[in-house]
């Protein structure tokens, strides 16, 4: 029975994560949680600060980026309870009184506070904001959003043609359009929703496929005129409205589970269940493509709380069999394609992802990191213009490897080292904590119970 099996490595300047793996006896084990969902947690937290009243949120993620929200907002306004208490309370303004803060914005690393933040900022008449964020939130696009709210009449500024953090944003009063987005984002969708709210008419958002719904849950519950029409993948708001705060129940973040559901899946003898995990059908991509792999995933105990779809998952180990995905799935797993990598790496076979080419912006170029790292690993991947291609069944071995600041790639990592042999370190891993604070903690949990 391995001891330890998990050693964490902090130096001053670093944090390292380094994985010993036995040559034997490891699976993966229990019944765990994890934190709360970060788009759900985003958006309670902004929806509060405008909403009139108190909202209060169970369960929110305390990680990096809902941190960089709550900052945010506190200078826009709102008040906010400690985010560390069991019950977390929002006293907001009501839509449209946000105040002009004296100081910049910082939205972190974290694109959904950025994306959704302008269009709320953009549509507050006689009121200018600056917002910033860390290197790589200043290297994303933020022309996707910039360009519709410049259609309802917004006045925004930035380098590169206005597509660049910094950005000055002389607020204004908006008009309603519809769009026609040309990429299926839930970030560039919900900046248009929150933009609306104060335009005069109904705003349309019609998407090429559909992404995450869970602004337009979250605004119905705080009253909007929102409605959603799945067979022309569109979403009308009504404006102006007002927000009445409520009550949020935040569920375990699918995005952190996948982590977890790969590592029971890949892992032999394996047998773990993930309580209170989110399933709303526009996050459950990750499910589907593993299901369509031969992996053993049972839903048990499904309900719905706070008017999203919650379950427990468990998983065993199976052998998995490659797969091909692209198209309506990909925006529904958008952000699990790296440990999807990792668990074609042990599937028989080859595994194509294609029609993903919005991996390239996000807080890495998560096209070229993944093949990179995971090849230093031993893995047989080929970075494709809009995907990978994977082929399954090279044995893995562990190495120094990098998390280039990337939360998602440092855990996808750790589970990968999981079945590599011998000793992986992994660089920079503190970047976990962007949306999964206590990674490490759970990671030596599911690793000693077995
Ligand atoms: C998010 C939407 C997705 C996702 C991100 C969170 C959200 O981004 O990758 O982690 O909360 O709306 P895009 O809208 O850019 O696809």
């Amino acid at each position: 029975m391995p001891s330890s099996i998990v050693n964490v490595r902090i130096t001053e300047s670093q944090q390292q994560l380094t994985i010993d793996r036995p040559n034997q006896g490891l699976s993966v084990q229990g019944r765990i949680r994890v934190p709360g969902d970060k788009s759900i947690s985003h958006r309670a937290l902004m929806l509060g600060a405008i909403a009139k009243g108190e909202t209060t949120i169970e369960g929110l993620l305390l990680g990096e980026d809902p941190r960089s929200t709550a900052r945010c907002f506190q200078a826009l306004g709102a008040e906010i309870s400690p985010l560390n208490e069991q019950r977390v309370r929002v006293r907001g303004v009501g839509v449209g009184e946000l105040i002009e803060p004296t100081d910049i914005l910082d939205a972190g690393n974290s694109g959904t506070t950025m994306r959704l933040m302008l269009g709320i900022l953009a549509s507050h008449p006689d009121r200018f904001f600056t917002v910033t964020g860390d290197k790589s939130l200043r290297s994303r696009p933020m022309s996707r959003v910039v360009q519709p709210l410049q259609q309802m009449g917004a006045q925004i500024w930035g380098r590169n043609g206005n597509s660049l953090a910094p950005l000055a944003i002389q607020g204004q009063s908006l008009r309603p359009i519809h769009y026609h987005s040309p990429i299926a984002s839930a970030q560039v969708k919900s900046c248009i929703l929150l933009a609306a709210l104060m335009a005069q008419g109904t705003t349309t958002i019609t998407e090429p496929a559909v992404s995450r719904d869970h602004s337009e849950r979250m605004l119905k519950a705080f009253g909007a005129e929102i409605t959603t029409d799945p067979d022309t993948k569109s979403v009308m708001i009504t404006g102006p409205a007002q927000l009445q705060g409520q009550s949020v129940i935040v569920p375990g973040d699918i995005s952190s589970a996948a982590f977890w559901i790969v590592a029971a899946a890949i892992v032999p003898d394996s047998d773990l269940t993930i309580e209170n995990v989110g399933i709303n059908p526009t996050r459950t991509g990750i499910l589907e493509a593993l299901e369509m792999m031969d992996a053993d995933i049972q839903l048990e105990n499904e309900r719905i709380v706070a008017g999203e779809p919650v379950a427990d998952i468990r998983v065993r180990h199976s052998q998995l069999k490659g797969c091909t995905i692209g198209g309506d799935i990909i925006p529904r797993l958008i952000d699990e394609i790296p440990i999807l990598a990792v668990a074609a790496i042990f599937a028989s076979g080859q595994t194509v992802i294609s029609e993903a080419a919005e991996l390239r912006v996000k807080e890495s170029d998560r096209l070229a990191v993944t093949a990179t790292v995971l090849n230093q690993m031993g893995a047989k991947i080929t970075e494709l213009p809009d995907g990978l291609e994977i082929t399954g069944g090279t044995p893995l071995t562990g190495t120094d490897v990098e998390s280039y600041d990337d939360h998602r790639i440092a855990m996808s990592l750790a589970i990968a080292a999981l079945n590599a042999s011998g000793t992986t370190t992994i660089h920079h891993a503190e970047a976990a904590a962007i949306s999964y604070p206590d990674f490490t903690a759970t990671l030596r949990q599911v690793c000693e119970e077995c």
